[in-house]
């Protein structure tokens, strides 16, 4: 008899994703009102997937590309990088990666050594924290101001500061809270980072998506910060391609071959014919991102009138961004979030993600997903009406 194979600490200590559970409890439910993906309803634009075609047409995608991405590519992101988020770069500063996602690994692999501590502010995406457990890494989990919008807490920052402290990852507009840092904060960030040589690693994955007059501001846009931010993003959000899992990064080109090596063992390179679609969505009209928007804040509004209608069950911050919102559970029944997401479910037909998912401050709060129709708003919430009010 063979002895059994072990499976590695850094894996087998991750917990079991709720957001997968919820998901996989929610197939078995018919009609279900879903409002627990954090993925855009939306088909991706018509000329991105024709970009994508004419490229297979002219025989350019049954090959590798070069590690860091096809050169129009990169060009085309520099140009996007001037124009939106006032970062002035090089095509040496970028990597195209298989989504935010991968850049964020690969970035968090270039950067953390084994028992190094990285700062995350809760609630926050759970993938970030797997990401640090992955690389060994230590993460440290530092709630921010839920009554302040989520706002970051700078004093409790500071303490959780450590000798071993060796990076922070901020995500604005963040998942799973909604909220946009103020360039205030994020520049007091980035001094605090400077001050006790701090990496910081942004996931900007929702940066077109902001409501009520807030700015999306990148940290990759202070030249202090040049050696100091790896920027993440992604086409899945802003041109609706999240199967075409394409995104990339920026960073100081001293930086970029270090984390190519992180990437290449893991991708080679983004997927070819993904890069000809992002490279047609950037060269593309834009109307798309703009209708995109105005649905998602008309949602955010309708999802926010809903709330106020149900105020003796949550009390909610209004989200300045993304497509996601974090209102707290007011029940008794609340105070363990995945025990209400599965009664929702089974006695409501709601699908919804338990806060607890995204850190132990999220605790008794659910996330909802305005990224659907107002049908389905709706629908959830004449549901959850029903059962409770
Ligand atoms: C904050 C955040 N970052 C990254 C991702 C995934 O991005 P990608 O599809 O580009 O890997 C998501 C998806 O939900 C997200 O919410």
């Amino acid at each position: 008899m063979t002895d059994k194979i072990r499976i590695s600490n850094r894996v087998s200590q991750i917990p079991k994703s709720a957001i997968h559970e919820m998901t996989r409890l929610s197939k078995k439910v018919d009609d279900v009102a879903f409002l627990s993906w954090a993925k855009p309803t939306s088909g991706t634009p018509d000329h991105i997937g024709e970009g994508a075609i004419a490229a297979i047409k002219n025989g350019l995608v049954g090959g590798y590309s070069e590690n860091a991405g096809i050169v129009g590519l990169r060009e085309a992101i520099v140009k996007k990088l001037r124009r939106d988020n006032n970062i002035e770069a090089d095509i040496s500063q970028i990597l195209v990666t298989v989504g935010a996602i991968e850049g964020l690994s690969a970035a968090i692999m270039a950067i953390i050594d084994p028992g190094d501590e990285v700062l995350l502010f809760t609630p926050t995406y759970s993938t970030h924290i797997r990401q640090v457990v992955i690389a060994s890494g230590i993460p440290v989990l530092v709630p921010t101001i839920e009554e302040k919008g989520f706002a970051l807490d700078f004093d409790t920052i500071r303490k959780a500061i450590t000798s071993k402290t060796k990076a922070l990852i901020c995500c604005s507009p963040n998942n799973p809270t909604g909220t946009v840092f103020s360039e205030k904060e994020l520049r007091e960030l980035a001094s605090l980072a400077l001050q006790h040589n701090l990496m910081i690693i942004t996931d900007e994955a929702y940066e077109y998506f902001t409501f009520d007059g807030c700015k999306h501001f990148s940290i990759g846009s202070m030249p202090k910060m040049k050696e100091h931010v790896i920027s993440c993003y992604t086409f899945t959000k802003t041109y609706a391609m999240t199967g075409w899992r394409i995104g990339y990064l920026h960073a100081d080109e001293s930086l970029i071959p270090q984390i190519t090596k992180a990437h290449i063992p893991f991708a080679i390179c983004a997927p070819v014919v993904s890069q000809y679609a992002a490279l047609a969505a950037l060269e593309g009209p834009q109307d798309c991102v703009s209708e995109f928007r105005s649905h998602y804040l008309a949602a955010r509004n309708l999802m926010c009138e809903r709330l106020d209608d149900l105020d003796s069950i949550f009390a909610y911050q209004r989200p300045s961004g993304s497509y996601l919102m974090f209102p707290k559970i007011l029940l008794e029944e609340g105070k363990d979030s995945m025990v209400f997401c599965k009664s929702l479910l089974k006695n409501g037909k709601v699908s919804t993600t338990p806060g607890i998912a995204f850190g132990p401050s999220g605790e008794s709060h659910l996330r909802l997903s305005f990224c659907v129709s107002f049908d389905e708003i709706n629908k959830a919430f004449d549901r959850i009406k029903a059962l409770f009010a």
